[in-house]
């Protein structure tokens, strides 16, 4: 058995993704798949490898889209862009939540 270590913070950014691989719905409409992107590059740039990325399908706060969780702490944030993300991400550095996005 292959040796693992979890991630400390699981970030989930929801794409509007479907199983029909087809993805539709508000966080898509606003470019959310380019944010998980970008998510996954600015942690790659701050060297943050202890948290994983993963995009979902709805997660039924649409009118807050593109919504955002950071679990174990919990957070979860709405009407995020590149900028939020920075903000989001400098918080978390920091061991706290970016009170502004919270929803
Ligand atoms: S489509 Fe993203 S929360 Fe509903």
């Amino acid at each position: 058995m292959i040796a693992v270590e979890k991630p400390k913070h699981h970030i989930f950014l929801c794409s509007s993704s479907r199983m029909s691989g087809e993805p539709k719905g508000v966080c898509h409409r606003k470019d959310a798949r380019d944010l998980v992107l970008y998510l996954q590059s600015e942690l790659d740039d701050r060297g943050m490898t202890d948290c994983l990325v993963s995009n979902t399908g709805c997660l039924k706060l649409c009118d807050h889209g593109p919504v955002m969780i950071i679990y174990p702490e919990g957070y979860w944030y709405g009407n995020i862009c590149e900028d939020g993300i920075d903000r989001i991400l400098d918080a978390l550095q920091e061991g706290k939540p970016e009170e502004t996005l919270l929803i």
